[in-house]
């Protein structure tokens, strides 16, 4: 099953055709540090998309920041790719992190932005900045983007749990280099490839029972009446169906799903929120 929410419509249409819409007030900014790919969204007060860029990533991996300088570099770009856009300088960010890693890495991805000339002025958990965007008060959201699955549950709008654990679409790709002996571009390259999803289906279907294995352990407590998944990992077809199968609860994934959680951060840029 799949949601389709016009925000992630209205942010990729932004990304994809590098245009601004025209805001007025308070502009909110959140920087997605991910494994594959570095995000900058902006919303205005209303949490409606104004902007966006992104850029492949090889500077982060599962949370853990392995080149700062070159991180530093794409999000000081995306910054000002996006303030030529907007005409208008971008001066306050929030930055998102896997539920669970430790404090040091924290730091450091909310050095990576501070270092790109942003105040980080509020730090999100990925699925939780996600649960903003589809609007989740009750269920599980799942975030399986290139290295990790992260979990946050919410009951009442609260957030009662998170985990994360590193299993990702670089698994997927990995599973494919080894099938089809070939380079992990290549094999990132026929992993996206829409007219190829039948014959990878099969390929990559035990890392995604692998990933339902996980969330089901984070479950174990807990009771929900649905699990939500985003991230680019759950971009298959039948990826929902395999969920379900696992986890026998009903799995719905949102449209662009790649941009659910940046623009999530983004919504999430206010003080103590
Ligand atoms: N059409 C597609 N089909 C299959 N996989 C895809 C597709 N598009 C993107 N992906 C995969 O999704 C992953 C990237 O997703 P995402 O941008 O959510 O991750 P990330 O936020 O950079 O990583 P993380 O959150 O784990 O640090 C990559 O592994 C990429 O290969
Ligand atoms: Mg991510």
């Amino acid at each position: 099953m799949i949601i389709e929410k016009g925000v992630l419509d209205s942010f990729a249409r932004l990304v994809e055709d590098e245009q601004a819409n025209t805001a007025e007030g308070k502009l909110k900014v959140g920087v997605d540090l991910g494994t594959a790919n570095i995000v900058l969204a902006v919303v205005d007060e209303n949490n409606e998309p104004v902007a966006g860029a992104t850029y492949p990533s090889t500077v982060v991996k599962d949370g853990i920041v392995v080149d700062y300088m070159g991180a530093i570099r794409i999000v000081k770009n995306l910054k000002n790719q996006v303030e030529s856009l907007l005409g208008t300088e971008l001066t306050e960010a929030s930055c998102a992190i896997p539920p669970g890693v430790v404090s040091g890495s924290v730091k450091a991805i909310s050095n990576v932005v501070e270092g790109a000339g942003f105040d980080v002025i509020n730090i999100v958990d990925e699925p939780t900045a996600a649960a903003t965007v589809l609007d989740i008060k009750d269920g599980a959201v799942v975030d399986v983007g290139g290295g990790t699955t992260g979990i946050s549950i919410l009951k009442d709008g609260e957030v009662i749990y998170t985990a994360d654990e590193p299993t990702g679409g670089t698994h997927m790709s990995l599973v494919i280099a080894g099938y089809y002996n070939v380079s992990m571009e290549e094999a990132e390259k026929i992993k996206k490839d829409p007219s190829r999803e039948a014959d990878i289906f099969p390929i990559v279907k035990p890392v995604i029972q692998k990933m339902a294995t996980i969330v089901k352990g984070f479950l174990r407590d807990y009771e929900v009446p649905a699990v939500y998944v985003v991230g680019g990992a759950c971009s298959f077809e039948e990826f929902t169906a395999v969920f379900e199968k696992e986890l026998g609860i009903k799995t719905i994934k949102s449209n662009h799903p790649l941009l659910v959680t940046p623009l999530g951060i983004a919504m999430n840029c206010e003080k103590g929120a």
